[in-house]
């Protein structure tokens, strides 16, 4: 594990210091029914896992902030149970592991809050959280009708998120090991992919080799569903069928990243299956692949948000313009959104424990955000052309989109996946020779 348990406990420390007083409560995920008694595989509550590190579900973690103290609820030691579920930490043991001041069972969540929601004005919970919320409104209720506390009216129920999410935005040295480990066993997939194309015959199968490869680097898990979009499957932004027949002559379009200890990455590149671009395939890509890079070279301290997607619209607009398919000037075309029917989507999402991660895109005054040294974004342009009368023959169906996962700091952005191979000739040269 590259993040250890104290880790975990300076960020209840710091979280406690920076609300001052009042309590916070996270609690964990449930288990997903599959169908009768299976289950999904269980995936923490990003919150609570970034404040715990505990990997049990249905587990919830209290911090008094004021003096500074903590419990973690989890589920009682049962050894019948493990028989079958396996191994379940108990509250006393948790406790010590994970570096709580107490373990209690989950058994005795309700008590437990009610008599520190009798003591405490303040209560923050993560504002998604809605049953966690009834069940403290209840409780609350509860204890102004038997005076206990004109708690009822005295309480407040603050949203918890936008206090994490200013944590969780910029990266720790820890956290920037964790993600760049798991960005280059991505990286490395693809490549792996890329060689070995030619042995597959459906998407499933290219999907089944990035699974393969990820679990057998260490990252058992993916960040999101794989996108193996083949041909025109390119052009559905979300595709994640991942069922049809590859054909040598299109271009594949694949969206894959691992996760590692919690963390995401997130990275796309587009191919051609036969190993070699035509020569339309080539104009396309080379158009989103300078959109790219003139994206990337806005990653800076400082930049806004805004200005990686705004210079890659303008490469794209160039792009469109010059291939005929509009036919107004670069300025129209981004005035006017023109763009719009070929680029629907925005270049860059903040990446962290979530694919997607948490962060404000603008300010309270619509503004977009100003990037800071820590934060990690993607940037991800692309083209996608519809089966249209609109756009010339030879166009129709590709989809193309290249991905990488950018950290800001100051001027020199590190590009965490540069090691995945996105010019031309360098994909040539690997494509199917595995
Ligand atoms: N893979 C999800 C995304 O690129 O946003
Ligand atoms: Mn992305
Ligand atoms: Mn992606």
């Amino acid at each position: 594990m590259i993040i250890n348990n104290k880790v975990y406990k300076q960020r209840r420390k710091q979280l406690a210091k920076t609300l001052g007083d009042g309590i916070v409560i996270i609690r964990n995920s449930s288990d997903q029914i599959r169908s009768n008694d299976t289950t999904y595989p269980f995936r923490s509550n990003s919150y609570f896992h970034y404040f715990s590190g505990f990997p049990e579900s249905d587990a919830v973690i209290v911090i008094n902030c004021k003096p500074f103290k903590t419990w973690i609820f989890s589920k009682t030691k049962d050894k019948t149970k493990e028989i079958w579920d396996g191994f379940i930490y108990g509250p006393a043991e948790a406790a010590k592991q994970f570096l709580f001041d107490q373990g209690l069972d989950l058994k005795h969540f309700n008590d437990s809050v009610s008599d520190l929601l009798a003591k405490n004005s303040k209560v923050y919970l993560l504002q998604e959280d809605l049953s966690l919320r009834g069940l403290v409104s209840k409780i609350l209720n509860h204890l102004s009708k038997n005076k206990r506390a004109d708690a009822f009216l005295k309480n407040e129920i603050i949203s918890l998120n936008s206090f994490v999410d200013r944590m969780r935005s910029i990266k720790s040295i820890d956290e920037l090991k964790v993600i760049r480990h798991a960005a280059n066993i991505s990286s490395r997939a693809h490549q792996f992919v890329m060689a070995n194309i030619h042995s597959d015959s459906y998407e499933y199968q290219v999907e089944a080799r990035l699974r393969y490869f990820f679990g057998a680097h260490g990252a058992r898990n993916e960040a999101y569903s794989s996108i193996v979009a083949s041909g025109k499957n390119a052009c559905t932004l979300h595709y994640i069928e991942n069922q049809s027949r590859l054909n040598k002559s299109d271009l594949i379009l694949i969206d894959a990243g691992c996760e590692y200890e919690g963390y995401a990455s997130d990275i796309t590149r587009t191919f051609p299956i036969g190993g070699k671009f035509s020569e339309p395939q080539k104009d396309l890509y080379s158009v989103v692949l300078e959109a790219q890079k003139a994206a990337i070279s806005q990653v800076k301290k400082n930049n806004s948000f805004n200005d990686p997607h705004t210079a890659a619209i303008k490469v794209l607009a160039q792009g469109l313009r010059d291939f005929k398919i509009l036919k107004n000037s670069v300025n129209a075309i981004i005035e006017k959104k023109e763009y719009k029917k070929f680029y629907m989507h925005r270049t860059s999402h903040w990446m962290g424990l979530d694919v997607h991660d948490v962060g404000d895109y603008f300010d309270p005054k619509g503004k977009p955000v100003r990037l800071m040294n820590g934060q990690i974004l993607t940037i991800e342009p692309g083209l996608y052309f519809p089966d249209d009368r609109s756009v010339p023959k030879v166009f129709r169906n590709i989809g193309i989109r290249i991905e990488d996962d950018v950290l800001v700091n100051n001027n020199q952005a590190e590009v965490l996946t540069s090691s995945c191979p996105k010019e031309i000739d360098e994909l040539e040269s690997i494509i199917g020779k595995g």
